[in-house]
């Protein structure tokens, strides 16, 4: 078959084929740890996964309204009023099979073939696969390590030009664990609102923070009409196989958006989307104990790589990643990330995964138990010792 010009510009994400790999290994007798995925190791909470079983008991089995379903569009503009102290209402909020939808038609909607788009490098790499795919010019931000990977906003700010239509950020951010302080986002939202150019926050991590407050730069003066925030349930409720995610985003928006699920996906399973009200209504301890524990192996993870020779590591505020810096190791990100898995049994991400300024980085995420973090950095020691 030949196929179409464009899907020579998609790109993928190496997170899924490192871990077929790893798989292959194992199915050779090898022992892997899995540092590559970025899901939380933690199951579901009961009470969801009970709300969606009842929902399927109750019939809960049919199509729904594209944007999603009234409660719980509903509860998403409450939580995110909530949390985000903004001015959310239920036609604001479009919800979609996870977040990474939300991506694509987002960028689909706004960004005409040579149009700018301004993206976190190195990032999560659906952004700029997307943005190739569509004709669209991706312009990087290179996020520093000595700035403990905040994203640069003065470099953002020139890179802003009379062609840019998107600015996408992501705060908390993978693969580096970096968030965008208050000051930077009010940087930003102020070039924002002056040259009239919508942002698309990626803020997948907000409730995964560990020395910091959440901060939305939708809710700063002026964002309002310009705001896409980009959020779900597969990392805060561990529910990434449920695949259930959202946007909020200025109503007239949402509308195209919507219409661009109904051209696509039709709408979002129903009974998922009764799990996720229960998820946004219930208990939050399960979300805390999580945050928790993840907390206490980002410092054993840190600590770990800090030693190893050749290895320096930044100490990641949010998400679940490590991004250890491996330039004096002597090995390229995807040289080390190789060896580590087929000599050693660890499976990790090459920065460069998410873009060519991640070389000289990988990434670790550190969703697995304490024990299993102690046997991967064993592991690492001794193929570099
Ligand atoms: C930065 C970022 N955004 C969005 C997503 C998409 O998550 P999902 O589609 O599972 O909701 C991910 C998943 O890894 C991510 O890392």
């Amino acid at each position: 078959m030949k196929l179409s010009e464009r899907m020579s510009r998609l790109g993928t994400e190496t997170a899924f084929e490192v871990l077929v790999r790893a798989r292959a290994l194992e199915a050779q007798g090898k022992s892997v740890v899995h540092l590559e995925i970025g899901e939380p190791d933690f199951d579901t909470p009961a009470h969801v996964s009970q709300a969606a079983m009842a929902a399927l008991q109750a019939g809960a089995t049919h199509y729904g309204p594209s944007a999603g379903l009234p409660e719980l569009r509903a509860a998403i503009a409450d939580d995110s009023s909530r949390r985000r102290g903004v001015k959310a209402t239920p036609e604001m909020v479009v919800v979609t099979p996870g977040g990474k939808p939300i991506m694509f038609f987002v960028i689909l909607a706004l960004v005409d073939p040579g149009d700018e788009v301004l993206y976190p490098n190195p990032g999560f790499p659906i952004y700029e696969s997307m943005i190739r795919y569509i004709g669209g010019v991706p312009v990087p931000v290179r996020l520093l390590e000595e700035k403990q990977f905040a994203l640069d906003v003065d470099q953002l700010l020139s890179r802003v030009s009379r062609k840019t239509r998107l600015i996408i950020l992501n705060s908390p951010h993978n693969p580096t664990g970096g968030i965008i302080p208050e000051d930077g986002l009010r940087a930003i939202a102020d070039a924002a609102v002056k040259h009239g150019i919508p942002v698309l926050s990626d803020e997948i991590y907000g409730r995964i923070l560990y020395d910091a407050e959440h901060k939305s730069i939708a809710a700063l003066p002026g964002m309002q009409p310009l705001a896409i925030v980009l959020d779900g349930f597969s990392k805060t409720y561990a529910m990434t196989g449920w695949r259930l995610g959202y946007g909020v985003m200025p109503a007239p928006f949402a509308q195209q958006v919507a219409k661009l699920q109904t051209n696509s996906t039709s709408c979002t399973a129903t009974f998922t989307q009764l799990a996720g009200v229960a998820a946004l209504a219930g208990d939050q301890g399960s979300v805390d104990a999580m945050v928790a524990e993840f907390k206490r192996r980002r410092d054993v993870i840190v600590e770990g790589l800090r030693a190893i020779p050749g290895i320096q590591c930044v100490r990641p505020k949010g998400a679940f990643y490590a991004f250890p810096n491996i330039f004096g190791t002597g090995y390229s990100a995807r040289a080390l990330a190789d060896r580590l898995l087929d000599e050693a049994g660890v499976a990790c991400l090459a920065g460069t995964a998410f873009g060519e300024f991640g070389e000289g980085h990988l990434r670790f995420s550190y969703a697995n138990s304490l024990a299993n973090i102690e046997e991967a950095l064993g592991r690492i020691r001794a193929l570099l010792t």
